[in-house]
């Protein structure tokens, strides 16, 4: 199997495949970006000429680096015009008889020691291999939005992967500047799956009439130090693409009562509000001004003298010292829920404490990781805040983790 990748194609030329190629490239590989569409290509070539221009500018890149990088981006429209390259990244759309295809060409177009990489989201990596005669060589290096800012890489391992080419994806992603991962192939992966929590939770305060979208993302940033709340982000991220996200995991891992997609994002995205790229989501915007666009029905909401000590505790545990009473009622439900999944993710053995908090830092920027949440909130304080929670739902959607269980 390769272990140094010195030449790379990257097979669709979109977001993602025209990121990954400017990183690839930047880092001293020469890469072959294929895409169906002349068009996506010239795109493709003249956006990451522009984003190279502006290092030239401020001068992190000299003139003749910049010649050297662009000139070892080569485009064409078929695989099978590929010379023998050490990686393909396949980064076509998210459907699996595309990737079946486009796998099953690469399988003969690539030298048998290369290693077979997929971009996707959210399909199974065992499966995008189907095609592929030596499944071994098949891996996931699931690279974030936009790549080359982005600095995660989840690696994932699909059954048939072997150690060589997962060791081989490692080193590509950590000699192409990223922090790598290891991950499971399971539904979300670790950053799609553990960062449900903040939009579902979110969700449901506003459903249940505690507090309206800009409270709820002023709470999250000001006490719980995120660079966006949850509302604003699912705006920017796209209402349509979060639900969709949302619901594939929510399916994939057995329709559980945590991850259930909520019926007001649901709502949203069939009226067509699905955040900046349409002028509306949970936001309207006008220019750099937005106003809430969902209105909260507010209602009363009473919590034991127990749990609202727990409350109390959990927040300041936190860090939000000085939040009152909703607002650290917000802070700890949305909070806990984050941790609880990045525990049952642990206990599924989706990846170890360490990688799951490196990837929520790195992939979605949180300013801790959820596992170096809970034990600076403590062990007790989180298990009583879902233990609380568990006991006013019966469909058990806060039934703790194994591990916060007998904390
Ligand atoms: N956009 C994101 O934020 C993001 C983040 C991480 C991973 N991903 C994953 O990356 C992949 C690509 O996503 P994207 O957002 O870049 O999509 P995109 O729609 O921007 O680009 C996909 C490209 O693939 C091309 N294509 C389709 N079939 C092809 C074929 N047979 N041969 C060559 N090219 C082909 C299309 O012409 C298009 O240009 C998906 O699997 C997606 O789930 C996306």
């Amino acid at each position: 199997m390769v272990t140094n990748v010195k030449t790379a194609a990257v097979v669709g030329a979109g977001t993602m495949g025209a990121g990954i190629a400017q990183v690839a490239a930047a880092h001293g590989c020469t890469v072959h970006l294929v895409d169906v569409s002349t068009d996506v290509l010239h795109r493709a070539r003249a956006g990451i000429q522009a984003q190279v221009d502006r290092q030239v500018e401020k001068g992190r890149l000299t003139a003749a680096e910049r010649e050297e990088q662009l000139a070892r981006i080569r485009t064409c429209q078929h695989i099978a015009e590929l010379p023998p390259v050490d990686l393909a990244m396949e980064a076509v759309v998210e459907d699996m008889s595309v990737k079946h295809r486009v796998f099953a060409e690469l399988d003969r177009a690539t030298p048998p020691e290369a290693i077979l990489a997929t971009n996707t989201s959210s399909l199974s990596v065992s499966r995008i291999a189907e095609p592929v005669r030596d499944p071994s060589r098949v891996v996931g290096m699931h690279f974030f939005n936009p790549a080359p800012l982005m600095p995660l890489v989840e690696v994932i391992a699909g059954a048939a992967s072997g150690a060589a080419a997962v060791d081989a994806a490692l080193a590509c992603a950590a000699a192409w500047g990223k922090t790598p991962v290891r991950a499971k192939d399971t539904p979300g992966f670790i950053v799609n799956r553990v960062a449900r929590g903040y939009y579902l939770e979110a969700l449901r305060l506003l459903g249940e009439g505690v507090a309206g979208v800009d409270e709820v993302d002023s709470v999250m940033r000001t006490h719980g130090r995120f660079r966006m709340g949850p509302f604003e982000l699912m705006d920017l991220v796209g209402l349509d693409v979060n639900f969709a996200v949302s619901h594939s995991v929510w399916q994939q891992l057995g329709r559980p009562a945590r991850l259930e997609p909520h019926s007001i994002q649901q709502s949203l995205v069939a009226a067509g509000h699905l955040g900046r790229k349409a002028g509306r989501g949970f936001y309207q915007y006008d220019g750099e001004l937005k106003v809430p666009a969902v209105p909260v029905d507010r209602r009363s909401y009473r919590l034991s003298p127990l749990f609202a000590d727990i409350c109390r505790a959990f927040t300041s545990a936190g860090g939000a010292l000085d939040a009152g009473a909703t607002e650290g009622y917000i802070f700890t439900r949305i909070l806990a829920a984050i941790i609880n999944e990045a525990g049952w993710a642990l206990a599924e053995g989706v990846a170890s404490a360490s990688d799951i908090d490196t990837a929520m830092v790195l992939g979605t920027n949180y300013p801790l990781g959820p596992l170096a949440w809970w034990e600076k909130i403590g062990p007790r304080t989180v298990r009583g805040a879902l233990k609380a929670l568990n006991e006013m739902h019966a469909d058990g959607r806060y039934a703790p983790a194994p591990r916060f269980a007998d904390a």
